[in-house]
Formats: C-alpha cells, sequence, structure tokens
C-alpha cells in the first residue's frame, strides 16, 4: 500500500501536467556524446538518459525512455517490453516518484499493462490518484472496500507510452539528438538479448548474428534444392517453438492432490495465464516437477536417469522427482488447472515448491523434416508425376485407367449437385488436383465422396489426412457414412480425449478387438494397477502392436492429421491414393508427410482465400514457409477445380463475401426462408438482411499480455447482445462471439460471466474464440467484436482479408458487427464492408432497444492497394533468383521422366478445368508486407506480433494448430 500511496501524491503532484514543460536544462542525450560516457540507465535504444524520462525493465534490468523514436510505434520503454514480453517497470531513483516498481495498490500485480489509474479524494480533501489492475474483482472490491469511482479507471499506458506523470516524454530537443535505431535494427538487438542479454549494438554486425534464411521460391530446379530451402524454414521454426513453450515456465507452485476415477493422480493448481499466444488448452501437456526432491524423503519409483520418460514419474540425476500429465480441466475464470498424472506415483503429501512447465515436442517438426528426406532420397515416396508436378516442372499426366463410376453420389452422404459431381469425375481421372470452394460448398462432403471412389475403384488403402485434429473428424464420420471400413489413427497421448468419432479410433477398435484374448487381459491388469512388470509390459506391447497392425490392415481408409500420418504405427503402409482437406491451413512440410508414403493420386483441398498455417516464428514466415503447398501450386499455374454453391449461409449474409473475395460467384444452395428464425425476436433494423454492423466509439486498450487488445465498451455491447439472443431463445451452443484479439477475448469471457444478466451457465455454453478457431465451422448467429478503436494506430490485423472472410462465413443466420466505422473505414477492405451495411441501412448505432441509422462520416474510400505483395515468385523476382527457365529443359530429370513431351498448360493441357477467374483472387489476399509496422495486413497483436490468434493445441506434436 505504501508504494501505491506515493505513487498516488507524486501523480497529485504532477496532476495537469500531462505536457511536460520544454526544454530543461541539464541532462540531456545526445548523439556527440560517446558511448561510455552515458550513464548505467541511458535508453538501451536510444541514449536518452533524463532520469525523469526513464524507466528500468525489471526483468532485463535495462533502461529505456518514454519517447517514440525514430519510426517506432511505441515508445522506447513500451517497446521493449512488448519485445521481450516482459511486464514490470521500476521508476529512477531521481525521478518524482522515486525508485517505484509500479504495482496495483490493492493486490501488488506489477503488469503495467494491466494497470491504470482512478482519481481519489482522501478524507482530508486532498487529490489523489491510485493505481489498480484492470480485473473485474479487483475492480469491483476497490468499489466496496474503499469507494472510489472505477468508472475512471484508464490505463497508464496509453497510444503506446506510459503517461507522462508517471514517465516524463523527452523533450523534443532531446530525441532529435538521440541516437535512432531502425525498428529492424531493434527488433535484431532483442533477438539477440534473448541468447546474450549484454549484447551492444556493434554484435549487430557481427556475421553470425541474424542471417535471414532463404526465401521459399515457386519452381523448384530439384529435390535437393527444395530441401535447401524448406528444411531450414522447419528447423527455425521449430526452435523458436521450442523457445515460447519453455518460457512458460512457473515455479513455487502449490498443489492439492485428488485421485481420478480411473485411479491416477490428479494435481490441482492455479495457473494464471496471460492473453498469451501459448494459452494453455485442455488436453495439453505439462511436467510437474520438485525441486529439490533429489535429498531423499520423497517416495519415487526409483526408475533413476528417466525424466519423465514415457510420462512415468521417476527421478533425473538430480534425483529430483518430476512427471508428465494431462490438462483435463482448466476454468477459464478461476485460473485453476487440473493435471492427470500419466504414472501411479506421486509425492502427494506435498503441497508446495513445485514448478510446472510446458513439454515441447519435436515429433511434428522432425516428421517434417523426415518427409523433406523421403522427397529428395526416396525415389518410391511419390510418383514421378507428382514429384516433378510439386517441383513446378511440366510433365504429361499419365492416364488413369480406372472407369468414372455410373453413380457419382455416394451412400450416405448428400446427393451432389452438378458442380460437385464434376469435381469428382475430374479429380478420379487425374493424378494430382485441387479442389478450392468458399466456405460451405461441400469441400468436406465433396471430399468423403472422392474418398468413397478412391477405394472402390482402386486396389490399396486410401490415406485421408487434414490439418487440424477438428478437420479430420469431420472428415472422418462423413467417409464412415458411406460405409467404408475407416480407422482414425489418433497420436497416443490424444487417446483419452473425447471425440466425435471415438468407436472409429484405432486405439478403440483395438480395446474392442475381441480376439485377443491374452492382449485384453494385460490391458486390464495395466488400467487396475498402473504398471505392469517388466516382461508383462514386452509381451503387452508386442501383443498392442500386432493388433495394432491387424486393424489398420483391415481398413479402407486410414484417417489421420498430417503430422498423424507420419506416424511410426504407419511406417510399413503404403498409400497411392491419398486426400487432404483443409489443406491451405497446412505448411508445405507438413502436407509432404501425407504424401511422401508413395502418392500416385492425390487431392487437395482447401480454400486460399481463407486462413493460412499459423507460423511463430517471424523470420521463417517472411521466408514464406506460411504459404501452403496448395498456394504454390496455383501460383505455379495449377489450376483448382471450383465450388461455388454455399449450403450454409443466408444470402443476405453471402453477398459481401461472394463479392469481395470470391469475384461474385458464390451461389446460394439454401434460400432466404430457410435461414430465417422467425420464433428469434431481435432487433434487425432491416427486415432482410441480418447483418449488421454496430457502430461502437469506445477506446481500444492494450491487454494484460502487453501483445493483445480489448475494448471494454464493445465487451459489455457484446453481452447485452448475447443476452438478447438467449433471451429470444437461441441456444448458447449456437451462439459464437469472434474475436480477432486474444485479449479481448479473455476479457470478453469474463464480462459474460461476470455481467451477463441470464444464468452464468448459459453464457458458460456460449463460445468465445479467435477468428482462426471457428475456421471450418459454423454457429446459427455470430457477434464479432472489432477490438480496435483509436486515433493514430491503425487497423493492424483486421484488414488481412482472409481473416474478414472466415469471420463473416461462419454464420447460418445473422451476423453482427461491433467496431468503430470511423477507425475501420480507413481500412479499404472495411469501408466496403460498412458501405454495404450503410446501403442496406444496417449501419446503425444507439442503444440496442431502439437502434437508428449511424451518420457518422466513413474515411474517404481508397482503392485496394496491396496487389503486388504476392507470395513466392514475386519474392524470387525481388531477390533476382529465377531458376524456373531451365527447369523444363534439364536433360537430368530423374524418375523416367526426361523424354517426356512438355504439357502446355496455358492451352488447358491440366484437362477440363473451368474458365479462370476475371480477378486473381490474390490480389486481394496479401502476404504480411515487409514492414509488420506499416499500416495494412499486418501480424495480429499490438506490434505485428502474433498476441491473438495462436493457441496452444492440443495436436499431436508441438506444432500449434487451430482445431
Ligand atoms: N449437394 C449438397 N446438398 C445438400 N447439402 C449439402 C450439399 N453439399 C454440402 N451440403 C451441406 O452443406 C454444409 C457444408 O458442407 P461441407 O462439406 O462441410 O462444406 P465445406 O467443407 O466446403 O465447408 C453441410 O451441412 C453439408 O451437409
Ligand atoms: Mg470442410
Ligand atoms: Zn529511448
Amino acid at each position: 500500500g505504501q508504494v501505491g500511496a506515493q505513487v498516488a501524491a507524486a501523480a497529485a503532484a504532477a496532476e495537469g501536467q500531462q505536457v511536460p514543460p520544454e526544454g530543461q536544462p541539464g541532462q540531456t542525450a545526445g548523439a556527440q556524446e560517446a558511448e561510455e560516457d552515458l550513464p548505467e540507465w541511458a535508453c538501451a535504444y536510444c541514449g536518452i538518459h533524463d532520469p525523469a524520462c526513464v524507466a528500468r525493465c525489471a526483468a532485463t534490468g535495462k533502461w529505456f525512455c518514454n519517447a517514440r523514436c525514430g519510426t517506432l510505434p511505441a515508445s522506447c520503454l513500451v517497446y521493449h517490453l512488448v519485445r521481450s514480453k516482459n511486464k514490470e517497470v521500476v521508476l529512477h531513483r531521481e525521478s518524482p516518484l522515486g525508485e517505484t516498481a509500479l504495482e496495483c495498490y490493492i493486490t501488488g500485480s506489477r503488469n503495467v499493462f494491466s494497470l491504470g489509474f482512478v482519481p481519489v479524494t482522501h478524507e482530508d480533501g486532498q487529490n489523489t490518484v491510485v493505481l489498480i489492475s484492470r480485473d473485474p474483482e479487483v475492480l469491483a472490491s476497490g468499489r466496496k472496500d474503499f469507494d472510489w469511482d472505477m468508472d475512471q479507471w484508464q490505463p497508464i499506458v496509453q497510444n503506446k507510452a506510459f503517461l507522462s506523470w508517471l514517465v516524463k516524454v523527452p523533450s523534443d530537443h532531446d530525441v532529435v539528438r538521440a541516437r535512432h535505431l531502425s525498428a529492424a535494427q531493434i527488433n535484431r538487438l532483442e533477438e539477440l538479448w534473448k541468447r546474450e542479454p549484454s549484447a551492444t549494438l556493434e554484435d549487430l554486425e557481427r556475421p553470425d548474428v541474424n542471417v535471414e534464411p532463404d526465401p521459399v521460391q515457386t519452381r523448384y530446379e530439384d529435390s535437393v534444392q527444395y530441401m535447401q530451402v524448406l528444411d531450414p524454414l522447419v528447423g527455425l521454426e521449430a526452435e523458436h517453438d521450442r523457445e515460447a513453450k519453455e518460457s512458460q515456465q512457473r515455479s513455487d507452485v502449490t498443489v492439492t492432490w485428488d485421485v481420478s476415477l480411473n485411479r491416477r493422480n490428479v494435481a490441482h493448481f492455479y495457473y494464471p495465464q496471460e492473453d498469451h499466444e501459448l494459452r494453455l488448452m485442455a488436453g495439453a501437456e505439462l511436467r510437474l516437477r520438485l525441486p529439490g526432491s533429489g535429498g531423499g524423503g520423497v517416495h519415487t519409483d526409483g526408475k533413476k536417469g528417466k525424466k519423465g520418460a514415457k510420462g512415468r514419474p521417476g527421478k533425473d540425476k538430480s534425483g529430483e522427482w518430476s512427471a508428465i500429465g494431462r490438462v483435463v480441466k482448466i476454468s477459464p475464470e478461476s485460473n485453476e488447472v487440473s493435471l492427470e498424472l500419466r504414472g501411479r506415483d506421486a509425492p502427494t503429501s506435498i503441497t508446495l515448491g513445485y514448478a510446472v512447465e510446458q513439454v515441447w515436442k519435436a515429433v511434428s517438426f522432425d516428421r517434417m523434416r523426415t518427409a523433406l528426406k523421403l522427397f529428395a532420397n526416396d525415389e518410391t515416396s511419390v510418383s514421378g508425376y507428382i514429384y516433378h508436378t510439386l517441383l513446378g516442372h511440366d510433365v504429361e499426366a499419365p492416364a488413369i485407367n480406372a472407369l468414372p463410376p455410373a453413380h457419382i453420389s455416394a451412400p450416405g452422404l448428400p446427393e451432389l449437385n452438378h458442380s460437385q459431381a464434376e469435381a469428382v469425375r475430374t479429380v478420379l481421372s487425374r493424378p494430382f488436383s485441387l479442389i478450392q470452394g468458399p466456405p460451405g460448398t461441400g469441400k468436406t462432403v465433396t471430399s468423403a465422396t472422392v474418398v468413397y471412389h478412391m477405394s472402390k475403384l482402386n486396389q490399396g488403402q486410401v490415406l485421408v489426412c487434414a490439418p487440424s485434429n477438428v478437420a479430420v473428424d469431420q472428415l472422418t464420420e462423413k467417409v464412415a457414412q458411406t460405409g467404408l471400413k475407416v480407422v482414425r489413427l489418433v497420436a497416443k497421448s490424444r487417446e483419452d480425449m473425447v471425440s466425435s468419432v471415438e468407436h472409429l479410433t484405432l486405439h478403440y477398435q483395438v480395446a474392442n478387438l475381441g480376439t485377443r484374448k491374452e492382449l485384453s487381459k494385460l490391458m486390464q491388469l495395466k488400467a487396475e494397477t498402473g504398471e505392469l512388470s517388466e516382461k508383462d509390459e514386452k509381451r503387452y506391447r508386442a501383443q498392442l502392436r500386432a493388433a495394432e497392425r491387424e486393424v489398420l490392415q483391415a481398413a479402407d481408409v486410414i484417417c489421420a492429421t498430417c503430422v498423424g500420418s507420419g506416424d511410426p504405427r504407419l511406417t510399413n503402409f503404403r498409400f497411392r491414393h491419398v486426400l487432404i482437406d483443409e489443406s491451405t491451413q497446412a505448411t508445405e512440410p507438413e502436407c509432404l508427410i501425407s504424401l511422401v508414403s508413395g502418392a500416385k493420386q492425390a487431392v487437395m483441398v482447401g480454400d486460399h482465400c481463407q486462413l493460412g498455417p499459423v507460423i511463430v516464428c517471424k523470420a521463417a514466415a517472411r521466408a514464406g514457409l506460411t504459404q501452403s503447398l496448395f498456394e504454390r501450386c496455383i501460383l505455379m499455374g495449377i489450376r483448382p477445380i471450383r465450388l461455388e454453391v454455399q449450403y450454409r449461409m443466408h444470402p443476405a449474409l453471402s453477398e459481401f463475401p461472394s463479392n469481395t473475395f470470391y469475384e461474385g460467384s458464390l451461389q446460394n444452395g439454401v434460400g432466404e426462408l430457410e435461414r430465417v428464425r422467425d420464433d428469434v425476436d431481435f432487433p434487425w433494423p432491416a427486415q432482410d438482411c441480418p447483418l449488421m454492423f454496430y457502430s461502437q466509439m469506445g477506446q481500444e486498450e492494450i491487454s494484460s499480455s502487453g501483445t493483445s487488445y480489448l475494448n471494454r465498451m464493445e465487451a459489455t455491447t457484446v453481452e447485452r447482445i448475447v443476452t438478447t439472443f438467449l433471451r429470444a431463445g437461441v441456444h448458447p451452443s449456437q451462439l459464437g462471439v469472434i474475436t480477432p484479439y486474444e485479449g479481448q477475448r479473455a476479457y470478453v469471457v469474463a464480462t459474460l460471466l461476470r455481467s451477463g444478466a441470464l444464468r452464468q451457465a448459459l453464457y458458460e455454453e456460449v463460445e468465445v474464440a479467435s477468428v482462426d478457431a471457428f475456421q471450418g465451422r459454423e454457429k446459427d448467429y455470430i457477434v464479432l467484436s472489432c477490438v480496435r478503436s483509436n486515433e493514430h494506430n491503425g487497423v493492424g490485423f483486421l484488414s488481412d482479408p482472409r481473416r474478414l472472410n472466415v469471420a463473416l462465413t461462419r454464420a447460418k443466420y445473422g451476423t453482427v458487427v461491433l467496431g468503430n466505422p470511423k477507425l475501420l473505414s480507413t481500412s479499404p477492405l472495411w469501408h466496403a464492408l460498412i458501405s454495404h451495411c450503410r446501403d442496406r441501412q444496417t449501419l446503425v448505432e444507439g442503444s440496442l432497444s431502439s437502434l437508428r441509422q449511424c451518420m457518422v462520416p466513413l474515411a474517404p474510400p481508397r482503392q485496394f492497394t496491396f496487389r503486388h505483395r504476392l507470395g513466392g515468385a514475386q519474392r524470387d523476382a525481388r531477390r533476382g533468383r529465377e531458376n524456373r527457365s531451365s527447369d523444363h529443359d534439364d536433360p537430368d530429370y530423374r524418375r523416367g521422366f526426361a523424354s517426356l513431351p512438355r504439357n502446355s498448360r496455358a492451352n488447358g493441357g491440366m484437362g477440363t478445368a473451368p474458365p479462370p477467374p476475371a480477378i486473381n483472387p490474390y490480389d486481394y489476399f496479401p502476404r504480411a508486407p515487409s514492414n509488420p509496422y506499416a499500416l495494412g495486413p499486418a501480424g495480429p497483436g499490438v506490434f505485428g506480433g502474433y498476441g491473438s490468434s495462436l493457441f496452444t493445441q492440443p495436436t499431436d506434436g508441438a506444432h500449434p494448430h487451430v482445431t
């Protein structure tokens, strides 16, 4: 409390002088000053060292000033905190407030991104301010216990700088004379500090520091060159992923112990989470350790030197106890995690002093690299035709001798429409095809039909994949409906997670074989006792392997995620026919895993106008790892077969996406009448248009992670709209709230639970998630909270057309968009959407019970200006590495293709592909600009980071995926 009071007093003293007096004499920074003359507290970026203008990052110990230098989008101090993911700040001893750590008056929490202040009048009539965390709980207690006016709460970081009464803004004079680093230099410096905390600017010149990887290309000379480009990118991504996971360690965790129904130890503990890209989800794996337990006294099973091997608890070399477990429950409200441990043995009498860390697994990255190697070195990994096609060489397609089926629609699936049936016929007659279609056009239904015929027409098993588990399950279900024998291969670590296709999974089928008596007995024994004797364990494993092989061999179709198709249990299987759904969400090496078990007929399904794969490493993303194989195929000139009739949305909902993202080609397979719910009373401003833009003028704020945003006023409106829908009888599971920012997601969840007028259980069932998490899914009604609302900071990653496309195409019956039309209309894309709503009289403002037309002037319209930011081809050209010319004439074709005539795709050599679209859809789908801080389609998060869109998913490996 004392520090808070100090801050309060000093702040009061400084009140009213938001603008610092100019040109104070004395301490000024200057470029003239030699580096070594600068005091310890000089800003590590720019050198400014007025004690009142700088503060220390508590974690790195480095000092930064509160000025925006050069082109930096934030003050040096805020920029550093965001880049280094730190949040605590200490003021300078000689600053007006003295050496003070900024903290919450009530809780002592020191996260500056969630700290704000409220003015307070003391008994003696004196006006001061106090620092308080933006936490509904804390704000409530301030209101109740102290009678403070919490409606006046304002963040202490505004416009990406600290308020000047806390850390003074250096004078223009100082700023002009300070050292000016470019954002790129600063980013490289921050990267270097992670490895070498004492590195300086000079170190940036070292040749070993931050070499940019080679970018991806559209075509490749051969598979060796291909591997040389992609393998390092996978390596970078793996390294980044590992660092991010390992930085998530928590210590001094207090555990309460419990036993689950299957008699495993369950540890419950508090695991506060920020709105971080690595947000923990049920199913994730964590390692629980008891540091210092090596000294004896802790009972262990005595298995030495196997730290967490196979998830069994044991002592590592130091004798410390540790065990791996799976998160079975996580409460979004209380942040309590329940972790079910794999082994039986745990120090359950001890509650204090545990450490928790995320388990990083290399397996998905290893499989990608193995796939690249196989592709390069093993001539049987894919057919010659597919090999050359993937590298971008023109080759004649071999004939497929299977006769097309007379009846196209498959049993158990909807009767296909004309274009879907045509797609199936075409795909079956070709060795390699792409199917592209806007949301809801039956890509998955068509895929299942293709798989059905592939299996019936050919010998051998069909491999069916998608990048995410959710997408695989959806497809598995549809393929199974056709009556084929399907096995869904699930990663071992996910076996006991709930799945909609449980009965089709390999582990379920093995457990219910009925023919292997010994295996059943051993399984039962293992379940009861937890551990088998060494001899039994051996027998159990051998039996299990044999049973798994038996089930897999009997299947017509095997379904797995792309990474899962590299499972060792499939090592000896060959798959001539492969289909990959949602392939535009997979990285290229990921897709390759599914292809290199002998593919000679491959179908890739997807939509490059929706979101692509998630890449955490910026350098790898810049080099093009975000480009899917599907996209590269399109850049190479392979024409996708297109599906154009959608069965999801009310026609008024599909109109804007159709015109904006699909050149107006999207047709409706459902009529208005099928997509109107007369029973739901909602104040739509126009009868025939359930798409409304509801103007919101509340300000955005940086969220507690420092890398994301929230908007409190929009959160309140979300609650009102959700409540209205619930009252009108919409089932909570059919309502979705989409927000692109993780900070807002967390805040909306808290707001719904705290302020919702109806039963809490109802709000718990309303799904609140990022755009990325909603991809591939649908709800009856969607509320979209845009969050961004500011004077200078721009629209951020909302301006990515793919993100808007996905967000606007999730609802079947109605979509409500909440946002600031004035700001959003500065983006041409959003301008188009807002004008669309204005034309239909659905751009509204006011209270929900009396909506009126919103007359706010929009920004002047601009053209789409990001035409030239294309994928690999352009990048290649920029870098002057055109390799294409020699590809076709290379006499050294491998795999017997040397003498094949060149196939002219320009003349429609690929067969009966539909005519090319009038406008290249790529025109609207930019890559991230080279300067991620520029206005425009930057990455998510405050600084083009990836704060909001990534979630740690319980995938087979460590690769984050949106499920
Ligand atoms: N030919 C069709 N007739 C009727 N309904 C269809 C047809 N094709 C698809 N659907 C339905 O449309 C919805 C979306 O299909 P889905 O295959 O999931 O689309 P996508 O994978 O392209 O998003 C599903 O409910 C599906 O049953
Ligand atoms: Mg689908
Ligand atoms: Zn500075």
